[in-house]
């Protein structure tokens, strides 16, 4: 048995990763994190998870000098990194599901989180944790970013487009939607329920959401020089998240081959399906590790519609923060997901 923390487990990814770790019999929770709610049992918070009758939450403070292989950090940014740093420095090593280790230069981080990296010398050796992409460099890392759902859910079907050189020198359009756990515990006026419930509201639309930078950056990494604009949505559900992302084609390409080029790049993962015949809905996803993909090429038009459908607590974190996982402490890939 390995033994792993998390920091900020009583969150919605701190939730998640507990419900998922306990059908991993590979690892044991030797801790889990909240400050304002140590001393407090897990299963006494979460009465879904008895497994965690033995287990009370502490201070990410109490935690520290604890005997662990490996910490999900699951804070919001700039307090992910400040408790990596700490058990980095103890030779832990860490995935963090927030944003501070997704970019690989301080400048990004500054320009699009709005703040000062506390750490920026612990970024050059962050690898950036989109498994299918990255499962090599995962594996032997000592920090991992895990991707943000946005990225996740746009990226997986745009890389392999971008890395055939498909992809048009034009900006790529992207309308996704999102559950409301998206946007974390603490609620606002804008995720009460009141003003969910039975709507459906744009928001951060353009390119200011902060994700805009995180997908440009992974573009620019598969040859990608193009800019996105972004229209996320929240949607009055508790998770899901479907993204329609509209290209112009570099040349001309069948339907076939278009289907053939995400094949190719996905014909041996465990949690990428593409869809022939049907196109993804969010349900398909929820609760899972999954991501479906589906395609359209609309007559009379060199444009390619892709849609993906993940969770955004699923593939867009916490399970792939296992999947992560699975890599960097020698497991199958699958464990604890299928
Ligand atoms: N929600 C999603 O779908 C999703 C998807 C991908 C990535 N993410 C990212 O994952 C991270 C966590 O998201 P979330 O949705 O789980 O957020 P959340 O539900 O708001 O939970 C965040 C947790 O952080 C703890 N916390 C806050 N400040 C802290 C500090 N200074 N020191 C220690 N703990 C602190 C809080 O718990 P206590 O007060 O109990 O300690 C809270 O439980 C964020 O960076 C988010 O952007 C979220």
């Amino acid at each position: 048995m390995k033994r792993i923390g998390i920091i900020g487990a009583a969150g919605y990814t701190g939730e998640e990763l507990l419900k998922i770790l306990s059908k991993h019999n590979g690892v044991q929770v030797a801790f889990a994190t909240s400050e304002r709610r140590g001393g407090v049992g897990v299963a006494q918070l979460f009465p879904h998870l008895p497994m965690y009758n033995d287990l009370k939450l502490c201070t990410a403070d109490e935690a520290l000098g604890r005997d662990v292989e490996l910490v999900f950090t699951c804070l919001h940014a700039g307090e992910s990194v400040k408790w990596a740093k700490k058990f980095l420095d103890r030779g832990v090593r860490v995935i963090d599901l927030g944003s501070d280790f997704r970019f690989k230069t301080p400048a990004a981080y500054d320009e699009w989180y709005n703040m000062r990296h506390p750490h920026p010398e612990l970024l050059c050796d962050a690898v950036y944790g989109l498994t299918e992409w990255y499962r090599d460099d995962v594996r032997e890392a000592k920090v991992v970013g895990n991707p943000g759902c946005y990225p996740t859910s746009v990226l997986l079907p745009l890389l392999p487009f971008l890395r055939a050189g498909l992809v048009a020198d034009a900006p790529i359009i992207v309308d996704a939607k999102s559950g409301v756990s998206g946007a974390g515990k603490k609620p606002g006026e804008t995720t009460h329920f009141v003003s969910v419930n039975e709507n459906l509201s744009p928001y951060k639309v353009g390119r200011v959401h902060r994700h805009v930078g995180e997908m440009e950056k992974e573009m620019r990494a598969f040859g990608g020089g193009m800019n996105i604009v972004f229209s996320p949505h929240l949607t009055p559900l508790t998770r899901g998240m479907l993204s329609t992302i509209y290209f112009q084609l570099a040349g001309q390409k069948s339907r076939d081959e278009l289907f053939a080029v995400v094949d190719d790049a996905y014909a041996n993962e465990p949690f990428v399906h593409i869809l022939r015949d049907r196109l993804p809905n969010m349900k398909m996803a929820q609760n899972s590790n999954f991501c479906f993909i589906g395609l359209v090429k609309p007559a009379g038009v060199n444009q390619v519609i892709l849609f993906s459908a993940i969770d955004n607590l699923g593939k867009g974190a916490s399970a792939q923060a296992v999947q992560n996982m699975n890599c960097m402490l020698g497991f199958e890939e699958t464990k604890g997901l299928l």
